[in-house]
């Protein structure tokens, strides 16, 4: 299993290119299987939870052709609607071919995704929008099966906001016979994304971003070729990395327009932000100034940026409040925090970060992906060497990690 060797103390300086969003590439890869024509993605991220899905969806009888950042599928040839445990098992994200599925074939069987670290992550809402759009769904055998000749529209409205609900019920949608309205809807930058693209593939949609969606159903969706937003969370995640190390960094590729929550806590914090069109430089002053944050769907502060922000506070001056209202097991990262000298106390879903003069290098575990990055990001500023182990959690959702942070001058290596 491999380990990130991080010796901590080095400022992070100098350039540094992001690449295009895990979270918007996940749903765009299954947005493929809504048409017999070839889609082509670009800015398509190497990240193992990528290999996961383009597996997947191969085995559904997918052609995949990848060339570099370029993806291109052809679902003409699907012959087979079933996504197994054993692949939906190691990425919940897997649910997502559950809607176009259905959309596409009248039927799909997908392995329901089990709980993660983080929380429990059911999928009842995606079920309950595809039965009110009249499928028929059966859970069985730890599987949801689902059919229908031909989807409905309906007006649909989830409990709660949920990412990939909006998204499987978006792309359903777009075949369905008549009108579908969304409310509730998410309102993730990833989103618009995936609805962008289902317009270029012929979709009728209006109101992505917002948290009522219409989508009119159309006969068929043709091909399209589509350039991934890009990812807004590792752009967060070396922005901290920057802010906690006391450096100046400039990240390239990426855009300050979904990152507003983020950036004004990074300012609070006592750092100069420059944003362009493509780009986003940071300069940290000499120790940050705690920050409070409590997480809450897009617009508001993003629970995938949480962990980021608890490394950060371990060494600011002050004390913060940090209240996690997504996920109701998200603090994973804490007690390893601890063991850096971190001063973290936790009740219920709020963490009270007392900010030290220093953190101290050990050898610690990362738990989850974004738990994973703020493990490396407090080795970063400890005193010493950090060592952290499985660190298949950060390969899921950062591409050339170690690459990146040695290119800003950072001291570290993966070990076997
Ligand atoms: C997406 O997960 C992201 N993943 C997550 O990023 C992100 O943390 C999350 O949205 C919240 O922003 C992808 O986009 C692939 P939700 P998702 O459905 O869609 C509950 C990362 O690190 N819920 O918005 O699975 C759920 O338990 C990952 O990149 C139900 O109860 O999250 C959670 O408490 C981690 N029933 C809340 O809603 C449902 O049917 C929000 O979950 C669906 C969700």
């Amino acid at each position: 299993m491999d380990k990130l060797l991080i010796a901590g103390g080095a400022p992070l300086k100098g350039e540094v290119a992001m690449s295009g969003a895990k979270n918007a590439a996940l749903p765009l890869l299954t947005a493929a299987l809504l048409t017999g024509e070839p889609l082509t993605l670009t800015n398509v991220p190497a990240l193992n939870d990528i290999g996961t899905m383009l597996k997947l969806l191969a085995q559904m009888g997918v052609k995949v052709e990848r060339a570099g950042d370029r993806v291109t599928l052809d679902a003409g040839g699907l012959d087979n609607s079933v996504a197994p445990y054993e692949l939906v098992k190691t990425m919940r994200a897997s649910v997502l071919v559950l809607g176009p599925l259905v959309a596409r074939s009248g039927e799909a069987r997908v392995s329901l995704p089990g709980g993660c670290a983080i929380g429990a992550r059911p999928v009842d809402q995606h079920i309950k929008g595809l039965q009110a759009m009249g499928a028929e769904i059966a859970v069985e055998h730890g599987y949801v099966h689902a059919k229908a000749s031909r989807l409905r529209g309906a007006r649909l409205f989830t409990d709660m906001v949920t990412v990939t609900g909006t998204e499987n019920l978006m792309m359903a949608a777009c075949l369905a016979d008549g009108e579908t309205v969304i409310e509730n809807a998410a309102r993730e930058p990833e989103v618009v994304d995936l609805a962008n693209c289902l317009v270029a593939m012929g979709a009728r949609i209006s109101g992505a971003g917002t948290d009522v969606i219409r989508i009119h159903g159309v006969a068929r969706l043709h091909g399209a070729e589509h350039r991934i937003m890009p990812d807004r969370i590792e752009t967060g995640t070396y922005l901290c990395a920057a802010a906690a190390t006391g450096g100046d960094v400039r990240l390239t590729g990426t855009s300050a327009a979904y990152l507003d929550a983020v950036i004004d806590k990074l300012m609070d914090a006592g750092c100069d932000i420059e944003l362009s069109r493509d780009a986003i430089r940071l300069k940290a002053p000499p120790r940050l100034a705690s920050v409070s944050i409590r997480t809450a769907p897009y617009p508001a502060f993003p629970t995938d940026m949480q962990a980021q922000f608890m490394a950060i506070n371990a060494t600011a001056a002050g004390t913060a409040v940090i209240r996690e209202t997504i996920f109701e097991n998200r603090f994973m990262h804490a007690v390893e925090l601890i063991r850096l000298g971190a001063d973290i106390k936790i009740d219920g879903n709020i963490a009270i970060v007392k900010g030290m003069d220093r953190l101290d290098g050990a050898t610690v575990m990362a738990t989850d992906l974004r738990a994973s990055a703020g493990l490396v990001i407090a080795g970063l500023v400890a005193q010493g060497e950090t060592l952290v182990d499985r660190i298949y959690h950060l390969d899921r959702g950062y591409e050339k990690l170690e690459q990146k942070l040695a290119a800003l001058g950072a001291r570290v290596s993966r070990v076997k």
